[in-house]
């Protein structure tokens, strides 16, 4: 991917913020890292088919509200000041403390996507950070993301927030018939 160094970043608040510049100098947006709200499902749903889940902003609005209800899940999104440019919402990441029988709980990344024209601006970087620090929270002291062997690029943004491959899987489901 291009890259695109920010030139300053400035100190962290209210909940993260950064200000990034992209190295030809054309964008000064600073972003800052606060929890969604209901009212973000428009513009979250809009990001979820960049992420290649396409919803519409009812379902989003109908998932979000009991995500937002449960204590074991947070959302995160990252916003653009000024709000320059048609999209303010610049990305978001969903977590959520997984709890199984044969681990310890694990914070699971349940989503993550930036919008395009604002990747390679340290968006990604932010919103995991954030996520890891409701992570240290929770009394999480690990985190997983599980990620689509085609998403290459993701990998590689992981593996650079020091994330280390664990393994490989495949995922089964089944859609049950109505009335079971
Ligand atoms: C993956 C994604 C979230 C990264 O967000 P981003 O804001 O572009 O990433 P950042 O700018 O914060 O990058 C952080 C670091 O990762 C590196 N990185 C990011 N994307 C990369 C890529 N495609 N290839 C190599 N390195 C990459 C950056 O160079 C940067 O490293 P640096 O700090 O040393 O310069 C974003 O590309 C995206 O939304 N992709 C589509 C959706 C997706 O795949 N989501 C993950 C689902 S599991």
């Amino acid at each position: 991917m291009p890259k695109r160094r920010a030139t300053s970043t400035e100190p962290l608040r209210p909940e993260h913020s950064v200000s990034r510049t992209s190295a030809h100098g054309q964008s000064h947006a600073r972003f800052e890292i606060r929890p969604a709200y209901v009212d973000d499902s428009g513009a979250l749903a809009e990001l979820s088919s960049q992420l290649g889940y396409p919803s519409t902003r009812a379902q989003l609005r109908r998932r979000l509200a009991k995500i937002l209800a449960n204590p074991a899940h947070a959302v995160f999104i990252a916003e653009a000041h000024p709000r320059s440019g048609d999209f303010p919402l610049a990305g978001w990441v969903h977590a959520y403390v997984e709890r199984t029988l044969e681990s310890e709980p694990t914070v699971e990344i349940g989503g993550l996507v930036v919008e395009e024209s604002r990747r390679g601006f340290g968006v990604g970087r932010l919103l995991m950070e954030r996520a890891e620090r409701w992570a240290r929270r929770t009394g999480c002291p690990t985190l997983t993301v599980r990620s689509n062997v085609l998403r290459t690029g993701a990998h590689a943004f992981y593996q650079r927030l020091g994330y280390r491959l664990v393994k490989n899987q495949r995922v089964f489901r089944k859609t049950l018939d109505r009335g079971i």
